[in-house]
């Protein structure tokens, strides 16, 4: 295993052990409120210092992206993308849908994606190249060495969108945007078998990238929300893109992801349903 992935797994495994010391505790939490319906627990930041200091430990130059303690600048080159608890607003009512999610980039480039989701135990990884799985053994041993499975990832082969399984997320932080994704929402609930919004992003895409999912779309999220997971999409075979079908998803946080049909049909569903903002 690559030694970047491995310290990765390792500073995921860390924010999970943080995230479930507490998940029966949830009422003892100090909770804030960074913005309208965004929450952040004393949770969010140990996990995200626990990450921070696992990848400080072998990589002190690096420069990193937190969701709670924002840029750290360091060698621009290499860069570690983390959000300690993907699916926060779960987490805070106990119900259990929630991950950490790390993402290394390279010059620009994503290489290396963690998705840990510390209550189900499923830890889902993929590096550039070299393909997406479920539940990688650790080789070093000790407390974490126990090896589940080690399944490669493959997105669904399903063509069309009839009896798929899609997963979104409500634009509950852009009210603006409500009444453009429920038309976006009308017109994909038609044609497919069920929705999902299960209240992580990150999850979702690890979703999709396991075939548990077949499409996936939603407007306005973060970067920390989607640069894992859409390493973890491509590396299993399946694509994601901005709502143009470009690739300035991580910049404009509006994503649309599938299989190879899935996508291109999810991308033609939406885009006559999008506001003027929203197509650019
Ligand atoms: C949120 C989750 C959710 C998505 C939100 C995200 P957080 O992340 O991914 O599914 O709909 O837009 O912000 O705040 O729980 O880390
Ligand atoms: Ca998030
Ligand atoms: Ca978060």
């Amino acid at each position: 295993m690559h030694p970047t992935i491995n310290i990765a797994v390792r500073a995921a495994r860390a924010a999970g052990d943080v995230i479930l010391r507490y998940h029966n505790q949830i009422d003892l939490l100090t909770i804030e409120t960074k913005s309208t319906n965004d929450l952040v627990s004393e949770v969010d930041k140990t996990a995200e210092k626990a990450i921070i200091n696992e990848i400080k430990k072998t990589f002190p130059k690096h420069s990193i992206l937190g969701e709670e303690s924002g840029e750290t600048i360091g060698d621009n080159d290499f860069q570690w993308i983390i959000d300690p608890l993907d699916g926060t607003n779960n987490y805070l009512h106990g119900f259990p849908q929630y991950a950490v999610s790390i993402a290394f980039i390279e010059k620009g480039i994503a290489t290396h994606a963690v998705i840990y989701d510390p209550f189900k135990e499923e830890l889902f990884t993929a590096s550039k190249g070299k393909g997406a799985y479920l539940n990688m053994g650790i080789s070093e041993g000790g407390k974490y060495s126990r090896i589940i499975s080690n399944e490669r990832l493959r997105v669904t082969s399903t063509n069309g969108l009839k009896d798929t399984l899609i997963g979104t997320g409500f634009p509950f932080r852009h009210p603006e945007h409500l009444d453009c994704y429920l038309k976006t929402f009308k017109a994909i609930h038609r044609q497919v078998s069920d929705i999902r919004r299960a209240g992580s992003a990150a999850l979702d895409l690890a979703y999709l990238a396991a075939g548990r999912l077949d499409g996936f779309w939603e407007i306005g999220l973060n970067i920390w929300d989607i640069a894992a997971g859409a390493l973890l999409v491509k590396e299993a075979g399946g694509f994601i893109g901005d709502f143009s079908g470009r690739d300035k998803y991580l910049e404009t946080g509006n994503v649309v992801a599938g299989n190879a049909d899935v996508y291109k049909i999810l991308l033609k569903t939406i885009h006559p349903h999008l506001s003027d903002e929203l197509q650019r």
